[in-house]
């Protein structure tokens, strides 16, 4: 269990992998920090002399000749380690590393693999956090076995389920009767699944604030977004509307986006939610607690409501000739639902799926707390991080050995580099709240995936509606931590601007 820190047999490997990975880390900070160094120095660095070369001991055991394997991969034989040493020592690192698709790989391979031994190990779990790894990384592998076409398919189902289950719209439907329309319970729908953006509005964490501001689209994405979700999902349905109402919806729809994105620039400034709510027929405190975990939904908002506040500029439009409520009164019901129908399908594409996955990478992206909490359970336990920590400064000493004793080093460079070393800061580890038991499982209840039939863009859209909830009660401090890739990215870090080796690097969001 992750309470246990006891050393396993198993653990003693990965305490073995750990140091390996420690000593890697650390090489690639070393010759980060020469890097740094060497390009803020005027001189040339390099002296035209020979390296010395020395063998400390051959490594026999398979981790350590798969990491040897790599490091020797990464170097760059062509290049002259005194014109360039970075290249030199790690010129091949992007070739072997990099995938465009993902950067998460870029920067966390050796984390990423003991994950992905993890991941593939799939043995049976009572853990909440570690199910849903499994579960999401299973549903990819499914996918990646799937063709374009299949996974379209699936896809466009998974669509229009949707549209039913949110209540409906008649560009998408002949028989939609708007006697059943309510604007508030629709946005509520939308919100509920964990939705940022609603079309007439979006909302972000800014600082200290949740902030609710226009929701910006280009009439050619929204005309290119209507004219694939059509040709999706109605080529599923028997209900479609005949051709020339949809023409007339679709001029509507574009029609409502323009307005909606007139500019407004004599009126800014932002106002909390109770002054906004007086003047606007939305019920807007209904549709933000949507987004909040159903467990916690009175305790979340009553945490965060003075912190809620309204940017103006999401409210009058035109320089301040309309507003959304006059917008919102003189639109038929018919294009205002097709609109938010639009909005909230266009705000899905991401979640789809092109080509084959990285399935890895995905659910460290997508489940990063999970992710940590199990490689702080395998990989380090209370001992190792003691272990880690002598590492570094061991090896940081001998770094420092290494660059008095260099013959290639100009005297003020090596000065310079000792004093950078010396001053290097190390944050090893993990977030401490990880320690106590079950503190991530708990809040992973509110993560339903019971349906073993979900396909993978259903798993990816539960997913972020989970982390909606998270994200939520992280900022009513409900719940430590960010749901942020950037953890784990973790212990693999240097920051060349701080000068220190970092539980995580800010580049990540979500
Ligand atoms: C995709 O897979 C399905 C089912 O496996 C098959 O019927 C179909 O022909 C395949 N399509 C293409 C383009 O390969
Ligand atoms: C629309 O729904 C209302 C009540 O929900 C019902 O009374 C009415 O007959 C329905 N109209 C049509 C055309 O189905
Ligand atoms: C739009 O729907 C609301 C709620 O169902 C209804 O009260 C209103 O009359 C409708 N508006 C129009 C113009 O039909
Ligand atoms: C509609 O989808 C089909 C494949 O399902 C595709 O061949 C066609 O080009 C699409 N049409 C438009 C207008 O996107
Ligand atoms: C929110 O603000 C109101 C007045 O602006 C104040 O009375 C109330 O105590 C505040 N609530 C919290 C939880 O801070
Ligand atoms: C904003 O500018 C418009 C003209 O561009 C003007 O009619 C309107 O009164 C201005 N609103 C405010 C609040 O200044
Ligand atoms: C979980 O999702 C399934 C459908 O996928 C639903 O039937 C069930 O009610 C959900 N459970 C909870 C607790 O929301
Ligand atoms: C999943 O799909 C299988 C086969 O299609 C079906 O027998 C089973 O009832 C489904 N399970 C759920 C929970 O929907």
């Amino acid at each position: 269990m992750f309470e246990h820190y006891k050393m396993t047999e198993k653990d003693k490997k990965s305490n073995f992998s750990l140091k390996v990975f420690v000593i890697l880390l650390v090489w690639i900070i070393s010759v980060y920090a020469a890097i740094t160094f060497i390009r803020s120095s005027d001189e040339p660095p390099c002296k035209s002399e020979s390296l010395p070369v020395r063998h400390k001991g051959v490594c026999k055991s398979p981790e350590c000749i798969t990491l040897a394997h790599q490091l020797h991969n990464w170097r760059d034989v062509s290049v002259d380690p005194c014109e360039n040493f970075f290249k030199a020592a790690c010129g091949k690192y992007n070739e072997h590393n990099l995938d465009p698709e993902t950067r998460f790989n870029t920067k966390t391979g050796i984390v990423a693999r003991l994950i992905e031994e993890f991941l593939d190990k799939n043995l049976p779990s009572t853990s909440n956090s570690e199910n849903a790894m499994h579960f999401l990384y299973q549903k990819c592998q499914e996918s990646n076995k799937l063709n374009a076409t299949v996974i379209a398919e699936q896809e466009a189902m998974s669509q229009l389920e949707l549209i039913r289950r949110i209540g409906s719209a008649p560009i998408f439907e002949r028989n939609w009767n708007e006697s059943d329309f309510n604007l508030n319970d629709m946005m509520a729908g939308i919100a509920e699944l964990g939705r940022d953006q609603l079309g007439f509005f979006q909302f972000t964490v800014i600082n200290q604030y949740l902030v609710i501001s226009r929701d910006p689209i280009q009439s050619e994405d929204l005309a290119t977004g209507i004219k694939k979700i059509l040709n999706e999902t109605l080529r599923l349905t028997d209900e479609k509307p005949d051709a020339d109402q949809i023409g007339r919806d679709i001029q509507d729809v574009m029609k409502l986006n323009k307005e909606l994105q007139e500019p407004n620039t004599n009126i800014s400034g932002a106002i909390h939610l109770s002054t906004l709510q007086e003047h606007i027929s939305l019920d807007l405190t209904r549709i933000i607690k949507s987004r909040f975990d159903p467990r916690r939904k009175e305790e979340v908002w009553r945490r965060i409501q003075n912190k809620t506040v309204v940017l103006i500029d999401a409210l009058y439009y035109s320089n301040g000739k309309k507003n959304l409520e006059t917008i919102l009164q003189s639109s038929s019901n018919r294009t205002l639902v097709n609109y938010l129908m639009i909005r909230f399908l266009i705000s899905l594409e991401k979640q789809k799926t092109s080509g084959k996955d990285d399935c890895t990478g995905k659910v460290v992206i997508k489940l990063p707390l999970a992710a940590l909490r199990m490689f702080a359970r395998n990989h380090f336990d209370k001992e190792n991080l003691q272990i880690a920590s002598d590492m570094v400064e061991d090896v940081i000493e001998s770094f420092v050995e290494t660059i008095q004793e260099s013959s290639w080093l100009h005297e003020t460079t090596k000065q310079r580099a000792i004093k950078k070393v010396k001053n290097m800061k190390k944050v090893i580890g993990y977030p401490k709240e990880l320690e106590a038991p079950g503190t991530l499982d708990r809040f992973f209840e509110s993560l339903n995936l019971s349906d073993i039939n979900m396909t993978y863009f259903e798993t990816k859209i539960e997913i972020e509606r989970f982390r909606t909830i998270q994200s939520m009660n992280h900022f009513a401090t409900l719940f430590p931590f960010e749901s942020n890739d950037r953890y784990v990215v973790a212990n693999a870090f240097y920051h060349p601007t701080l000068n220190k080796l970092s539980e995580y690097s800010s580049q990540f969001s979500k």
